[in-house]
């Protein structure tokens, strides 16, 4: 397998651009990885990275679709884009978003909806046109689950397309709610979710069995029909599932191993969540 790995820096005082290395475009053979010296640095690199691509695709009067993730990883990625909406007038109008998952059953104004999470950290900050959002329906009824998301799928091909795929990581190896199981040709879909995932949620939900069993997610093949994918980690929990979704075996039991496939994905990693991949492959990448 091969990995690359850009040089991790200890300046604090560089900036984003400086910081971050130069990482040779992958040819589906492998994880590109960054290390930033913390988690801050990191999520301004992938700001920075979406806010060059609306400001592009701005100047050719077209669309910047995005794919977005929820959850506590990427929190500083929109405090980072609100503040260039703000300071720096970055405009979200020509940008159409696609989030990941959400919960089933889930009502939108719920404390633990993504709807709600989204506005609140995103959407309610900048101009991105309400008709331009989407999000799985918490509401929708199981019978007309399979519909709406065939509805899903086809949004984002008529859309274009997604331009670039935000992603976290579970400790059970989920990229969105795609559990141990899910195979690389699933599509947006009803899961049960996984009882590490409900675990991990609990402290949100106020107890392990008010966590909902189910949720709407994005399939693993949606995602790797994403062009770019960025996937976030940052914390010593995230350490054991970086380290064998880039060093492992293709496999099922990790679904975030099917990225290794993908021909344009890097991990932006802070040094904790970094800490057990192996160092040979520092060293032979350096
Ligand atoms: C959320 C999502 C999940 C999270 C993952 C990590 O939309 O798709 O895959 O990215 O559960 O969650 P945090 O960031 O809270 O550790």
């Amino acid at each position: 397998m091969n990995k690359r790995v850009s040089a991790p820096s200890t300046d604090h005082n560089q900036s984003v651009t400086d910081q971050k290395s130069v990482v040779s475009p992958t040819s589906g053979n492998g994880i590109a990885i960054q290390i930033f010296p913390d988690s801050d640095l990191a999520s301004r690199a992938a700001a920075d990275e979406i806010a060059a691509l609306i400001r592009s695709r701005a100047s050719e009067q077209r669309c910047c679709v995005l794919g977005l993730a929820t959850g506590s990883t990427p929190v500083r990625v929109y405090q980072e884009l609100v503040r260039q909406h703000q300071d720096e007038g970055l405009s979200l109008e020509n940008v159409i978003t696609f989030n990941l998952d959400e919960y089933l059953p889930m009502a939108p104004d719920a404390q633990q909806s993504y709807v709600r999470f989204m506005q609140q950290n995103l959407f309610n900050h900048v101009d991105i046109p309400a008709q331009n959002i989407h999000i799985p329906d918490g509401t929708i009824a199981t019978e007309d689950v399979p519909n709406y998301c065939r509805d899903y799928e086809d949004r984002i091909i008529r859309a274009g397309g997604i331009d670039l795929q935000l992603l976290g990581i579970g400790r059970t190896g989920h990229i969105g709610f795609n559990e141990p199981g899910s195979t690389a040709d699933s599509i947006t879909r009803m899961v049960t979710l996984d009882p590490v995932t409900r675990a991990d949620a609990a402290n949100d939900f106020g107890g392990i069995e008010k966590v909902p069993s189910h949720a709407i997610t994005m399939g693993v093949r949606t995602i790797l029909q994403s062009r770019r994918i960025r996937l976030l980690a940052f914390g010593d929990h995230k350490a054991s599932i970086v380290q064998r979704t880039i060093e492992g075996e293709v496999s099922t039991d990790i679904p975030a191993t099917y990225l290794q496939s993908h021909s344009d994905v890097q991990f932006l990693l802070d040094p904790d969540a970094a800490a057990l991949t192996s160092p040979t492959a520092f060293a032979n990448e350096l």
